[in-house]
């Protein structure tokens, strides 16, 4: 079973992937979105989202942990993708990764992300752009939602993504008009993987060791991808494989110390107070001292300050 780490804009950067990576049990990373309108993204863009990528070359784009890292491409122009895509290949990314579920306003507005489900040509078009861009064994993924609207759709779309040539598929097992509200259909991605032969991840609402078997047995998938479960649980990886009890808070005090000492280093300081409190409310849904710590914290507004209370 491979437990993927989930792409999660403005939530796991670099630096969340190195801890969490750190900790153990997470097979691969995917980055957040990078967004591709008409041009070919600079080298520098790509390492800003993909640090990792720099040192590709000697070490592969892997995290600190050893862990691959494949960059998420958000667009709609088969050609402008295919070149971007080409061009995270010979960066060094462990594939490509192809976003085709997000919700946003802006983004569907301008006819990317989750929008395209509503014709499976969009996703042919785009898919096998990429997959003839670049070399014969990089792996092409693309992450899909059950649809737009409704899930009239879901099948095809599937299939599509796989006759262009795409290697796996990742569903997360709700339309863009569900957004994130529970449940997450698993049932509908059994309904999937029966219809294509590539290699399908279940994605939605896995928080726990329970919800990773109940999904698994459901979708008769055997890899998943956790997001929001694995800020919640950082050690939720090793816990689903079964190689480790859920973290003691100690631990997790630590590693909120790791991340603030990354964090207040880096050029990504300015939004250090924002993030350690964005993290603290998905850990406060499984340890109550992040809650205490949370209410502690909630009205500090400079990074001293939160640093003065942790
Ligand atoms: C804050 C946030 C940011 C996200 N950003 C991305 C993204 O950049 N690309 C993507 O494909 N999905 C993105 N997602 C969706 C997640 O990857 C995942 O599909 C979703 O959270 C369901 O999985 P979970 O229940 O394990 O969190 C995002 C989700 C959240 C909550």
């Amino acid at each position: 079973m491979r437990v993927i780490l989930a792409p999660m804009d403005g939530v796991l950067d670099h630096l969340m992937r190195d801890l969490l990576t750190k900790v153990g049990g997470y097979d691969l990373c995917v980055t957040e979105f990078v967004r591709v309108v008409d041009q070919l993204i600079s080298d520098r863009a790509f390492f800003r989202y993909c640090p990792e990528l720099k040192n590709a070359n000697a070490y592969g784009c892997t995290t600190q942990a050893g862990t691959p890292v494949r960059v998420q491409l958000l667009g709609q122009h088969p050609t402008c993708m295919g070149d971007n895509a080409a061009k995270v290949i010979e960066l060094g990314s462990h594939g490509v990764d192809i976003n085709f579920g997000c919700p946003s306003k802006m983004v569907n507005n301008n006819r990317g992300g989750a929008i395209l489900l509503k014709d499976p040509e969009n996703l042919y078009q785009i898919v096998s752009a990429i997959k003839k861009s670049v070399p014969e064994d990089a792996i092409v993924s693309a992450k899909i939602r059950l649809g737009y609207e409704d899930k009239s759709l879901a099948i095809e779309n599937a299939q599509a993504i796989e006759a262009a040539g795409a290697n796996e598929l990742t569903v997360h097992a709700r339309t863009k008009v569900e957004g994130y509200k529970p449940p997450a259909h698993w049932q509908w991605i059994a309904k999937i993987k029966q219809s294509i032969n590539i290699p399908v991840i279940a994605n939605g609402d896995i928080f726990s060791v329970a919800d990773a078997q109940k999904c698994r047995e459901i979708s008769s998938c055997n890899d998943i991808m956790v997001g929001r479960g694995a800020l919640m649980l950082p050690n939720l990886a090793q816990v689903i494989k079964q190689v480790a009890p859920a973290l003691p808070w100690y631990k997790v005090q630590a590693l909120l110390l790791d991340y603030t000492e990354c964090e207040t280093y880096g050029d990504k300081s300015k939004y250090y107070p924002n993030r350690i409190k964005q993290w603290l409310k998905y850990l406060k849904l499984q340890y109550r001292e992040a809650d205490e710590l949370f209410q502690e914290i909630r009205i500090l507004k400079t990074t001293e300050d939160i640093i003065n209370k942790l």
